[in-house]
């Protein structure tokens, strides 16, 4: 085996862009720097034609291999989809794989998404569209069926082109605002960041206690802070206010309140990572999901949980990265900050920037991973995490902090950093988790596990759990990794946003329902 000095060294001359990643660190030299990858112009959107997702299988390799292919993806700034304990996901162009072909055994390789291109097309279709793929709700899938799937959506995109379009079926149409069924049509889409705060003000307007049709429920915007690019980060956060002359009705069960007791608050966030789209889509349909059914039925497990907690769901943290995965660059996962990187690299990994136990990377700022220059230099980690530490100028007391991700199908509790900084609740973490898991797998059969995140995947300082727990103290603290297991991986066609969102949702209620159990309303 190559020494891992003498494979970068090797790899730097195979590869122009780690002439960048070994750069001084000043951004102003007059040295032209070259560009590290393709980057799209103000108006193209990338492209993925040489691009395919690999499976690297950890088995064969011992603990020194496997560091020494850390420490490689890390050197050359890869792009890291997913790792786990068996295996790790990396997109690799056609040059960086016969570099790493050079590097790993070959059998500890497997191409596991060929056309990233065409997945990428895909996964921005139109349910309406979708109808007349025959294969798309054939059961299982597997790579074969998503391979013939794409077969069948590249035809039908050429006929479309001829101008010969099938008519469509005639349904009726439901307005994706009314939101006053659950079956809207806006949980079968995703949706740019416009339409989401929409969203929010539409859930106001129906579900704000104005009516007599809402069992009370008080919902309000949250204005988090700004983006780097002045987009505002926006939350929803809903709560009953306790009826004290309705103590002793049986709808009601009688939480005993002190007057000065101070709220309790579940906090959900998304989007972190500008491609993980289906996050947002599950904060917003798990939100709608509670407000309805509290709203329809008053003694519901949703209102009995929304006069226990306050929920605030804040679904898109990341506005610019999103804005960006949709227009310009779909695997697009960082912030847009300029951070003075070398060729014009920008952005800072979200879940790599918060100040617990932070630590500076290895990497670039070209690097999907890069952790900034300091904790909190990100405006929305920085934005978010004065939500947080806020909470009892608010006079409330977050109590629990999930943070929604894709992909891996996981649920994790903290710490991210080392599975040596052992948190004093894990056992109740455990036991919640593996509760919550339990609850997602029921629902629609999907595998998810539940454990401990640096152990689920590799180890990561600067997570956004550890800074919930570590150091805001909220004890009920969890990153979800949603659908799927990584045959789309990010580009999760929209059919598959409902059950994806049905699922944590299920999984959240599971979890505000065992924290109440134990310390709201305790037998
Ligand atoms: C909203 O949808 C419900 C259920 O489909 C329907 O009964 C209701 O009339 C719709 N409301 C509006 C304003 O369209
Ligand atoms: C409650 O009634 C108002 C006014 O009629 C309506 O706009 C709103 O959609 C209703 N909300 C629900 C949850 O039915
Ligand atoms: C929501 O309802 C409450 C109580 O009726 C009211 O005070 C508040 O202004 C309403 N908020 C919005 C945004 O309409
Ligand atoms: C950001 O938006 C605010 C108002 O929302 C505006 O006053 C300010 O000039 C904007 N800043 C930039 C850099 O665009
Ligand atoms: C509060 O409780 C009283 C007594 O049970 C009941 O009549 C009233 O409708 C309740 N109000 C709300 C907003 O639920
Ligand atoms: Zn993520």
């Amino acid at each position: 085996m190559k020494s891992i000095a003498r494979t970068v060294v090797f790899l730097s001359l195979a590869i122009p862009t780690i002439v960048v990643a070994s750069g001084s660190g000043s951004g102003s030299g007059s040295v032209p720097v070259q560009q590290p990858f393709h980057l799209p112009s103000d108006r193209e959107v990338e492209r993925y034609e040489d691009d395919k997702v690999w499976r690297i299988d950890w088995s064969p390799m011992d603990h020194g291999r496997k560091k020494h292919v850390m420490n490689v993806v890390e050197l050359l700034d890869l792009d890291v989809w997913h790792t786990s304990q068996w295996s790790i996901d990396i997109r690799l162009n056609s040059k960086q794989l016969e570099v790493l072909y050079g590097y790993l055994p070959n059998e500890a390789f497997h191409p596991f998404i060929n056309d990233l291109q065409s997945l990428v097309e895909l996964s921005s279709v139109q349910e309406e569209e979708y109808d007349y793929i025959p294969f798309h709700l054939s059961g299982e899938t597997t790579q074969e069926s998503v391979e013939r799937e794409l077969f069948e959506l590249m035809k039908k995109k050429k006929k479309k082109g001829k101008g010969r379009t099938k008519p469509k079926p005639s349904l009726p149409p439901i307005d994706p605002y009314n939101l006053t069924t659950i079956d809207t049509p806006f949980h079968d889409k995703f949706h740019s960041l416009k339409e989401m705060y929409k969203f929010g003000d539409t859930l106001i307007s129906t579900f704000n206690d104005t009516h007599q049709n809402t069992s009370g429920i008080h919902i309000k915007e949250v204005d988090i802070g700004k983006t780097y690019e002045n987009r505002t980060i926006k939350g929803w956060s809903a709560k009953i206010h306790h009826n004290k002359t309705g103590e002793g009705d049986p709808g009601y069960p009688t939480v005993t309140v002190d007057e000065d007791e101070v709220e309790l608050e579940f906090v959900v966030i998304a989007g972190q990572h500008g491609r993980e789209w289906v996050g947002p889509s599950s904060a917003l349909y798990f939100l709608h999901h509670l407000l309805l059914r509290a709203s329809e039925d008053p003694k519901s497990d949703s209102a009995i949980l929304l006069r226990s907690f306050r929920f605030t769901v804040v679904p898109q943290i990341n506005p610019d990265g999103y804005e960006y995965s949709r227009d310009k660059s779909r695997m697009w996962r960082k912030n847009r900050q300029d951070v003075g990187g070398k060729g014009k690299c920008l952005g800072i990994d979200l879940n790599s920037n918060w100040g617990y136990k932070w630590r500076s990377s290895k990497s670039t700022a070209c690097s999907e991973g890069y952790a900034g220059r300091e904790a909190f230099e990100a405006y929305e980690t920085k934005a978010m995490s004065e939500y947080l530490s806020s909470a009892a100028e608010r006079g409330n007391r977050v109590r629990a902090f999930v943070d929604l991700h894709s992909y891996g199908q996981l649920f994790m509790f903290p710490f991210a950093h080392s599975c040596d900084d052992f948190p004093p609740d894990a056992e109740m973490l455990m036991e919640a988790g593996l509760g919550v898991a339990k609850a997602m797998r029921t629902k629609q059969g999907e595998g998810y596990e539940a454990g401990q995140a640096c152990d689920l995947t590799y180890r990561a300082p600067g997570d956004a759990i550890d800074y919930s727990y570590g150091v805001t103290d909220v004890r009920w603290s969890y990153s979800a990794e949603l659908r799927d297991t990584g045959t789309y991986g990010f580009m999760l066609p929209p059919k598959l946003i409902r059950p994806t969102a049905d699922e944590i949702t299920a999984g959240l209620m599971y979890l505000a329902k065992f924290i109440y159990a134990l310390e709201v309303n305790p037998p």
